[in-house]
C-alpha cells in the first residue's frame, strides 16, 4: 500500500498494570508493568484541511485549528492531545495536517490503569501513521510522556508510556527507568489470576500529592548527595546508607527514601521469583509494598486499606496491594483461578457494606501494546 494514499487510521491503545515497583520510575529504578486488554480505540480520519475534531464518546468534542499556536485547556483531558501535537510539532510540524479523530474505551478513568497514557500514546501513534512521520517507539514514548509531564504538568515518570506501547502479549517488561534498558519475561502465575478491584474512588488529592513526592524524593536525594554525590537516583542508594543519615532528614522524607530504596529491591527479587515460579513468594512481596506506600509513603486511602486488609485471612489470594499513582483506584491482587468468581463477590459485599460504593473488577488479560491498522 502506498504510503501517501493513507486517509484512515484505527489504534487501540491499551492500559497497564504494574505489578510491583510504584513510585520507583522518577527515581530511576525498576518497574514491573504490563499491557492489558482493557483499550481505547481510536479512529482517525484526514480532513485534508487544517481543522481538527477530536470527539470522545462520553466526554464531548473539540475542535482547533492544527496551523495555529495550542493553548491549554481548561477540560483536562483535551490537555494530553493539545500536549501530544505540541510535541510532534517541535520535529515533525510541516508534515501535520487536519484529522478528525473518535475515541471510545472500555478502560475506566481514574482508576490506576493509565487511562492518560493510553490516550496519548494512542494519540501520538495514531498521527505517526496517519500522517506518515516515520517516529519510532522510544519516540512516540517520549512524545506522550512529555505531553503528560510538560504540558498537562504532572510529573509523573516514564513507565506507563513505555508499558502502553512497549506491551507484549504474556509478557511483564522489567524496565530499568534510568536506562530505558528492558526485558520482557513471562507473565506465568500458575494457579493464580490477576485481578484488579477499582475503589470507583478518585480523591483530588492524586495530582498535587503525586508532584509532592516527587519533590520530597528529590530533597531526600541532594541530602545524601551532599555525602555521597556518586548517587544519581535515589532508588540506587542502599538503605543502610538511608539509616546512617537518619538524623538529616525530616521523618516524612525519611519514610520516602526507605520506600523507595526497598521498593526499587523488592521490584528486582519480584522478577526473579516470579521466573522461578514463586508465586506465593511474590504474592507475599505485593503485601510488603503495600504497607510501606500506606505508612511510609503515604499514597493510599481508607478504601484501598481496606480492600487490601479484606484478602489478608482469605488463604485463596495470595497477595494484594494498592496500584498506580494511589489515592483511590484499583488494587491488583493475585487469586487462585477458581475462587476468582467467590472472591469479587465476597469483596463487592463487604466493600459496598463499609463505604456504600460499588465495586467493580477486571479479570486482567496481559495484552500487546499500542496497534494501529492503516486503511485507504
Ligand atoms: C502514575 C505515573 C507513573 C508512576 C505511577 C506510580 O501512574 O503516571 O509514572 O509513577 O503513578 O508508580
Amino acid at each position: 500500500m502506498s504510503k501517501k494514499n493513507i486517509n484512515s487510521v484505527t489504534v487501540f491503545s491499551p492500559g497497564r498494570i504494574n505489578l510491583i515497583g510504584e513510585h520507583i520510575d522518577y527515581n530511576g529504578g525498576n518497574v514491573l508493568p504490563a499491557a492489558i486488554n482493557r483499550k481505547l480505540n481510536l479512529n482517525f480520519n484526514k480532513t485534508h484541511s487544517n481543522l481538527c475534531l477530536v470527539e470522545s464518546f462520553d466526554k464531548g468534542k473539540f475542535e482547533f485549528d492544527i496551523d495555529k499556536p495550542l493553548v491549554k485547556s481548561d477540560t483536562h483531558w483535551e490537555n494530553y492531545i493539545y500536549g501530544v501535537i505540541n510535541e510532534i510539532k517541535k520535529t515533525c510540524n510541516n508534515k501535520l495536517g487536519g484529522f478528525e479523530c473518535f475515541i471510545t474505551s472500555d478502560l475506566p478513568i481514574g482508576a490506576g490503569i493509565s487511562s492518560s497514557a493510553a490516550l496519548s500514546c494512542g494519540f501520538s501513534k495514531g498521527l505517526n501513521e496517519l500522517f506518515d512521520l516515520g517516529l519510532s517507539d522510544l519516540e512516540l514514548i517520549k512524545i506522550s510522556h512529555a505531553a503528560e509531564h510538560d504540558f498537562v504538568g504532572i510529573k509523573c515518570g516514564v513507565m506507563d508510556q513505555f508499558a502502553v506501547i512497549m506491551g507484549k502479549i504474556k509478557k511483564l517488561l522489567i524496565l530499568n527507568c534510568e536506562t530505558l534498558n528492558y526485558k520482557l519475561i513471562d507473565a506465568d502465575f500458575k494457579a493464580f489470576k490477576i485481578v484488579l478491584l477499582n475503589t470507583n474512588v478518585s480523591h483530588n488529592l492524586a495530582s498535587s500529592e503525586y508532584n509532592i513526592r516527587r519533590q520530597e524524593c528529590n530533597m531526600a536525594l541532594s541530602i545524601i548527595q551532599n555525602q555521597y554525590n556518586e548517587y544519581k537516583f535515589l532508588a540506587d542508594v542502599p538503605e543502610k546508607i538511608i539509616f546512617s543519615l537518619k538524623k538529616n532528614f525530616k521523618k516524612n522524607i525519611y519514610h520516602r527514601a526507605l520506600f523507595v530504596s526497598r521498593e526499587n529491591k523488592r521490584t528486582l527479587k519480584a522478577a526473579e521469583l516470579i521466573q522461578r515460579g514463586k508465586i506465593e513468594e511474590f504474592g507475599n512481596l505485593m503485601y510488603h509494598t503495600h504497607r510501606e506506600l500506606s505508612k511510609y509513603y503515604e499514597v493510599s486511602c481508607k478504601e484501598l486499606d481496606f480492600l487490601v486488609d479484606f484478602t489478608k485471612n482469605i488463604s485463596n489470594v495470595i497477595g494484594s496491594r494498592m496500584m498506580g499513582g494511589g489515592f483511590g483506584g484499583c488494587t491488583i491482587n493475585l487469586v487462585q483461578e477458581t475462587y476468582v468468581n467467590e472472591f469479587i463477590e465476597l469483596a463487592n459485599k463487604a466493600y459496598k457494606a463499609k463505604f456504600n460504593i460499588n465495586l467493580s473488577s477486571i479479570i486482567v488479560a496481559i495484552s500487546n501494546g499500542v496497534e494501529a491498522t492503516k486503511t485507504i
